[in-house]
């Protein structure tokens, strides 16, 4: 699987070098780690997957950009950005394993869900599938599309403790005749766990069914081969596990879709053929996307093995112990991504969105602590993030909060 297809040179010039132009990869020492990152101090920053956190250099890869353009806005955005967006987005086609000619930048991952939303024509008494683990905003964006068409959204329901096998059964149980789309993650968001894409797939394909897959936090995270997944659209995030500054996000549509795959805003390019129709977004700041190669090359110096693997031991270690100490190390969840982990909170206690998100800034605010509280089936859970600025120190202040947090979960329900 790719893992480089990027520059060793600065993206502020733009450059993208054959893979093999790469070094070869050196882990980081601690300091060395602890110094890319400007994360506050004192705050254990355990909510990676939210929003992600920029390393220096690629900060400082976007500040040389955004300067470039100070200089002379003319000579950046006339002459200088079409051939540094298409090398850039050459690179995160090779990073992620896509066709070139499949993939264009979104300024978000839900830009690229309503993209595919609005290019497919619904019709009444058709429908979409999602599963009960969507993304609450992919929900949204499903709900108001079957709306103004007169389809309708079709739930598949497994949870944290089936086993692969059912969640796939569960999937493909909820597909139609009348079904145009189904809309799956390939890490579920506020349940962290990784969905048996390939097999529901391999069941899906013969039937027909286009299927629209989210992968925001499969980007970095795992190797990834977007061509080999065969789906009919696929979506990621750039910010979150590869640490692109926050407003990049990729596209792939299948060939079979591209003439139909429209820009949502219709501007100078909007005419051409895709991908060359999404080469345009007006006078937008494109530096996220510019940078995102930096980020590539930054963890390709350092190994993505090495990344994974630290990743993977300390999600699993720091978690945990964290169940232990809430008292709910029973509840295992099957399949947990690599980089995140849900934990029951102390007593599982009952908990809306709303409530757990209140206990989560007091959490934060009272005990310097990040992360997401989430409601599963009305229950509370907490879910973890594992990037390699953390320590088994952040997860450790977390379990040693146990008693407190149990204690306001007991008196306040959240
Ligand atoms: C699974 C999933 N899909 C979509 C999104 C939305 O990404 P964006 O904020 O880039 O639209 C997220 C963000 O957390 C996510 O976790």
């Amino acid at each position: 699987m790719p893992e480089t297809g990027t520059s060793r040179t600065s993206p502020s010039r733009g450059s993208c070098a054959a893979p093999d132009a790469a070094p070869p990869s050196r882990p980081p020492s601690p300091q060395e780690v602890r110094g890319q990152w400007t994360l506050a101090p004192g705050v254990a920053h355990l909510n990676h997957g939210s929003f992600g956190a920029v390393p220096r250099k690629v900060r400082l890869a976007q500040e040389l950009l955004r300067r470039e353009v100070d200089e002379n806005p003319m000579r950046f955005f006339r002459r200088e950005l079409p051939g540094r967006l298409e090398r850039a987005r050459l690179a995160c086609a090779g990073f992620v394993g896509a066709e070139p000619d499949s993939l264009v930048f979104m300024a978000s991952v839900m830009a690229g869900v309503s993209t595919v939303l609005a290019s497919i024509t619904l019709r009444p008494g058709d429908d979409v599938v999602v599963t009960e683990h969507v993304y609450g905003a992919a929900r949204i964006a499903v709900d108001a599309a079957c709306r103004r068409s007169g389809a309708t959204v079709r739930v598949a329901h497994f949870g944290l403790e089936d086993q692969d096998a059912d969640r796939a059964d569960a999937v493909v149980a909820a597909v139609t005749q009348r079904t145009r789309l189904v809309v799956l993650e390939q890490v579920t968001s506020s349940t962290a766990l990784v969905l048996p894409v390939q097999d529901i797939v391999r069941r899906l394909r013969p039937r027909g069914v286009q299927i629209l897959l989210d992968g925001a936090h499969a980007v970095a995270a795992t190797a990834l081969s977007v061509s080999g997944l065969e789906v009919d659209y696929w979506v990621g995030s750039l910010h979150k596990w590869l640490c692109a500054p926050p407003g990049g996000a990729l596209l792939a549509v299948a060939k079979r879709h591209r003439d139909r795959v429209v820009p949502l805003v219709a501007t100078w390019n909007a005419n051409d053929l895709f991908p060359g129709s999404f080469g345009s977004m007006g006078t937008v700041d494109p530096t996220s996307f510019l940078a995102a190669p930096e980020a590539i090359d930054l963890f390709t110096g350092w190994g993505w093995e090495w990344t994974r693997e630290h990743n993977r031991r300390l999600i699993t270690s720091g978690a945990d112990a964290v169940a232990e100490a809430f008292g709910t190390a029973s509840r295992r969840p099957i399949r947990p991504f690599d980089c995140m982990r849900l934990v029951a909170l102390p007593g599982r206690p009952r908990m809306d969105l709303r409530s757990g998100k209140l206990l989560q800034d007091r959490i934060a605010e009272q005990l310097g602590i990040e992360l997401s509280v989430v409601s599963w089936r009305g229950h509370g859970w907490v879910r973890l993030s594992a990037q390699i600025y953390n320590t088994s120190a952040d997860f450790a202040r977390l379990a040693d909060s146990a008693d407190q947090i149990a204690g306001w979960v007991r008196r306040t329900g959240g």
